[in-house]
């Protein structure tokens, strides 16, 4: 039986049929809708290379059934930017060489957005390392994440 999922993606808003209940929100944003951004690394949960914001609320995208989230606003990777004008995270992650590869960059920049969204007031390296820890970098560029995301609070 096909489904039809209501969801607003960055800003726009999209009518998607579904023929498979199951399909995550990894799966049509990747392969439905071609935004690539958000990235698809263990595919269960470990690695936070697919977080996005759903509702202002960081999750990963492999977790989340699509279907659970009819009617949901989700930013993604492509939704941050400003026309040429990068988010301050997207910039403070260049400022302080936060990425190596940059496979894991997508998720590590939206977690980042994510966690100073939830307010916390005066973010420490400790908090910060702890709020990012949901996201795995296997180039470890961790020192310089971290930098960014405290330049980012300020
Ligand atoms: Fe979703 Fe790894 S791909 S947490």
């Amino acid at each position: 039986m096909t489904s039809t999922l209501n969801i607003t993606i960055n800003g726009a808003p999209h009518e998607i049929a579904l023929d498979d209940p199951r399909a995550t929100l990894l799966d049509v944003l990747r392969e439905r809708l071609g935004l690539t951004g958000t990235k698809k690394g263990c595919d269960r949960g470990q690695c936070g290379a697919c977080t996005v914001l759903i509702d202002g609320r960081r999750m990963n995208a492999c977790l989340a059934l699509a279907l659970s989230h009819d009617w949901a606003e989700v930013t993604t990777i492509e939704g941050l930017a400003e026309g040429d004008t990068l988010h301050p995270v997207q910039q403070a992650f260049i400022a302080h060489d936060g990425f190596q590869c940059g496979y894991c960059t997508p998720g590590q920049i939206m977690s980042a957005v994510g966690l100073i969204a939830e307010g916390e007031a005066g973010l420490d390296p400790e908090r910060v390392r702890e709020g990012m820890s949901g996201n795995i970098c296997r180039c470890a560029a961790y020192a310089g994440i971290t930098d960014a995301v405290l330049e980012a609070t300020r």
